[in-house]
């Protein structure tokens, strides 16, 4: 698949405003700036498909992405981001757990964890969901630069072991939208999916 002819589609305020529940649909999901948007960026090769930033948070809508009319990409706003109301956090995440259950093009899922701190209670959360609702999952450990490739390799073991646990088909790979580390893999799981 051709990543790089990847469009903007819609930015929906909740999982009731997505487009038509058809096609093939692949979501984007992590704690607050974990590096989802700058992944998504990354992947398509241009800059500013998906805003990023430095403030943690900054994704409030679900904003969806087109490859072509039958395939989507979807960038959730991120969880765990310490400023937002209870009350917020707890609607959301029964949103985020609604969307993976209900959404019949959703294929799979990509977590994304900053490999400094991988694994937190509510990435824990989502991968339950995701393996209960029969979905495929990439775990990205992104910002993979940010540490040498001996301790960047432990980690991906020890994420691997420790996604066994969660009983389904997990993959696990560093990744870094700096040096494009783990992006031919990210890209050969997202063709697996879309069935290209
Ligand atoms: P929210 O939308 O707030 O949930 O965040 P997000 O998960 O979309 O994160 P975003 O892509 O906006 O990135 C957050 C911050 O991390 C930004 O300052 C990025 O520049 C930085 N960042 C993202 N990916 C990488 C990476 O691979 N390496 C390094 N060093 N920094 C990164
Ligand atoms: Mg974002």
């Amino acid at each position: 698949i051709n990543y790089q002819s990847t469009t903007f589609l819609t930015s929906a305020p909740d999982i009731r405003a997505l487009p038509a529940d058809e096609g093939i649909e692949v979501a984007f999901a992590g704690r607050s700036n974990a590096g989802k948007s700058s992944a998504l960026n990354t992947l398509t090769r241009q800059n500013s498909l998906a805003r990023t930033s430095k403030t943690p948070g900054r994704t409030q809508l679900i904003n969806t992405f087109s490859l072509d009319n039958a395939r989507r990409l979807i960038d959730l706003p991120g969880y765990g981001f310490a400023k937002v109301p209870l009350t917020v956090k707890e609607k959301w995440q029964k949103s985020l757990a609604e969307y993976l259950m209900k959404r019949s093009s959703l294929k799979g899922l990509v977590v994304l964890m900053d490999i400094r701190h991988p694994l937190k209670d509510l990435d824990q959360d989502l991968i339950h969901w995701a393996v209960e609702s029969k979905l495929s999952v990439l775990i990205l450990l992104t910002k993979a630069d940010k540490l040498g490739p001996g301790a960047r390799k432990k980690i991906v073991l020890d994420v691997r072991e420790a996604s066994l646990a969660f009983m389904g088909d997990i993959q696990v790979q560093a990744f870094s939208s700096l040096s494009k580390l783990g992006l031919p893999e990210l890209e050969q799981t997202l063709d697996q999916w879309f069935g290209a």
